[in-house]
């Protein structure tokens, strides 16, 4: 079993870094950690950086998930090979670059670009936007899926994540105590289908509204209450079409004996139950 600690960052290509830094910084909150050859990484906690992008193909898309060291990280890559997924091992200068002692890249199933690293930096300076936006972190993605079933037994038997709630087929899965670090949603291809930060409170929520409103960003989703993690958010395109969300409150299962996980329905009343309606391809029938 591959044992993921957390999701740690993603990476994004772009045609349009300085466009994708903009927003980055003055949309999304988060503060520019460095700039190197091309590529962008932006913090959004104590972590060195949680989102990195970089100039190239927009598809190319990577989720990258911690494990313990060094053995677990070898373990992990025979057992991929051997299920037929092929393993390409980060160069010194691709690990330097993320600043993570090791890494392995590998596509799931699906074709979703995922790496396992060793070790990712801690910078010991918290993070601080330059727009007050709330943030606490970095906290979940969900993968696009083109087979739903298939991903997760992927997710939950190759690898550790459990199975908090379902909204239709799509999965919503932890690797830790909060309810999803990872979620799944069928889509006709693969891809990363939206990225999660977690802000402080309501207030935050409400006030990133009036921000992007004033902006004319494209808000997708909310404002709204999720049933399954109770957590309250919003939703809106960003940069080559991606998907972020801002999110508070969202509950941790501490008694996994006893957590057993529960059915929405694939409707707009599994996701909000503010009655708000998505206006997003993969949240819709
Ligand atoms: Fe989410």
């Amino acid at each position: 079993m591959i044992e993921l600690k957390d999701v740690v960052y993603c990476r994004l290509g772009t045609r349009d870094l300085e466009g994708a830094e903009w927003f980055a910084v003055n949309i999304l909150g988060l503060e520019v950690a460095e700039r190197h050859r091309g590529a962008i990484h932006f913090k959004s906690d104590s972590r060195y950086h949680t989102l990195c992008y970089f100039e190239g193909d927009p598809d190319e898309q990577v989720t990258a998930f911690e494990v313990a060291g060094r053995s677990e990280l070898q373990a992990a890559a025979a057992t991929l090979e051997q299920l037929g997924h092929p393993v390409h091992a980060g160069t010194a200068e691709e690990c330097a670059t993320r600043h993570v002692r090791e890494f392995i890249r590998f596509t799931d199933p699906t074709g979703n670009g995922i790496e396992l690293v060793v070790r990712p930096e801690h910078s010991g300076q918290r993070y601080h936007g330059t727009r007050d936006a709330g943030i606490t972190g970095f906290s979940h993605v969900g993968l696009c899926t083109t087979d739903a079933a298939r991903d997760e037994k992927f997710w939950t038997t190759v690898c550790n994540a459990r199975v908090s709630d379902r909204i239709g087929d799509a999965p919503l899965m932890r690797l830790g105590s909060i309810h999803h670090s990872i979620a799944l949603f069928p889509f006709h291809k693969p891809g990363i289908q939206h990225i999660n930060h977690q802000v402080e409170a309501t207030d935050d929520i409400q006030r990133s509204l009036n921000h992007l409103r004033d902006r004319q960003i494209n808000i997708t989703f909310g404002p709204g209450r999720h049933p399954t993690s109770s957590a309250q958010f919003l939703y809106f395109s960003g940069p080559d079409g991606m998907t972020f969300e801002y999110s508070t409150g969202v509950c941790e299962i501490h008694d996994e004996p006893m957590w057993r996980d529960r059915q929405f329905p694939f409707e707009p009343v599994g996701f909000c139950q503010w009655g708000s309606r998505p206006r997003i391809a993969a949240f819709e029938d």
